[in-house]
């Protein structure tokens, strides 16, 4: 089973999530799939936007839980890493279509895209926190600079999951669109995107992501970093295994 779809049609690439029994769980195989798609989207002077989107009801609940278990990553050498300096280097517009659980991951990646639309069901969260861990793609640095430190705070620090519309105040969100419509929505805004002069559109996006462009991968070399050393930690095995054996964490040992 083919678990990241990618397909180009119309100049737009289109990256479709599809492990829908996990959740659209991302596994080092889909990191790669994405990162690689990406690229050839950058590459390809035929492409001019690209979509990424799950199903209806699921975006991705984020990184594989057993991986971070299992596969404990080194800094900045694994695919999620290559994943995140794709995504966030991209020339292309990126646009998301966001339905259902955008988990860890699956909330960050979208401060890198450009247009993302929601439905009334998505439920984003970045329980980096919780789960003994802490911020990455960056967004340490994008989200207080988006939505504001009040609220980056309480996304970052409690790590609770929040609506489509909490998500549209904080200017994670571009538009709140019925369920139905979601995929279709994205999809006009992408083919309204491929249908500009691609050369302005790619120095517009360039530009307005050009002051905190060095901040960025800076910030994010030095989260992984942080977060490899976080995945060892006895706070987050603690947390990620009473995910996989679904009982409740007990940190009360930790000093
Ligand atoms: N990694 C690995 N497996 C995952 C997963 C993840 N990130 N998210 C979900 N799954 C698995 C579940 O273990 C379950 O597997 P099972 O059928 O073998 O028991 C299956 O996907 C369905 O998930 P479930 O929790 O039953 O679905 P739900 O609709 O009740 O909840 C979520 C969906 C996304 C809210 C919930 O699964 C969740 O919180 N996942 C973890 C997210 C997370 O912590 N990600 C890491 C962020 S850094």
């Amino acid at each position: 089973m083919n678990h990241v779809i990618v397909e180009t049609r119309d100049r737009i690439t289109r990256i479709e999530l599809n492990r829908p029994e996990k959740k659209n769980a991302l596994s080092p195989e889909m990191y790669a799939a994405m990162a690689q798609a990406l690229k050839a989207a950058d590459a390809d002077a035929q492409v001019r936007a690209v979509l990424i989107h799950g199903q209806r009801d699921c975006f991705t609940s984020g990184n594989d839980v057993k991986d971070f278990l299992e596969l404990p990553r080194g800094p900045g050498d694994s695919p999620a890493a290559g994943f995140l300096r794709a995504i966030s280097t991209a020339r292309k517009p990126l646009v998301a279509a966001v339905g259902g659980p955008a988990v860890g991951i699956g909330t960050t990646m979208l401060l890198h895209c450009d247009l993302v639309y929601a439905a009334p069901n998505a439920r984003l969260q970045m329980p980096f926190v919780p789960l003994g861990l802490l911020p990455e793609a960056a967004s340490s640095l994008l989200l207080p600079a988006m939505a504001g430190y009040r609220r980056a705070a309480e996304m970052l620090l409690l790590g609770g999951p929040f609506s489509a519309e909490k998500a549209l105040a904080a200017g994670i969100v571009t538009e709140i669109v019925p369920e139905g419509e979601l995929l279709e929505r994205a999809r006009q805004a992408a083919a309204a995107l491929a249908a500009l002069p691609p050369e302005s559109v790619r120095m517009t996006k360039e530009l307005m992501k050009r002051a905190l462009a060095p901040a960025v991968q800076e910030r994010m070399t030095e989260e992984l970093g942080l977060f490899g050393e976080r995945l060892r930690s006895p706070e987050a095995k603690e947390a990620l295994s009473a995910f996989m054996e679904k009982r409740k964490p007990d940190f009360s040992r930790f000093s």
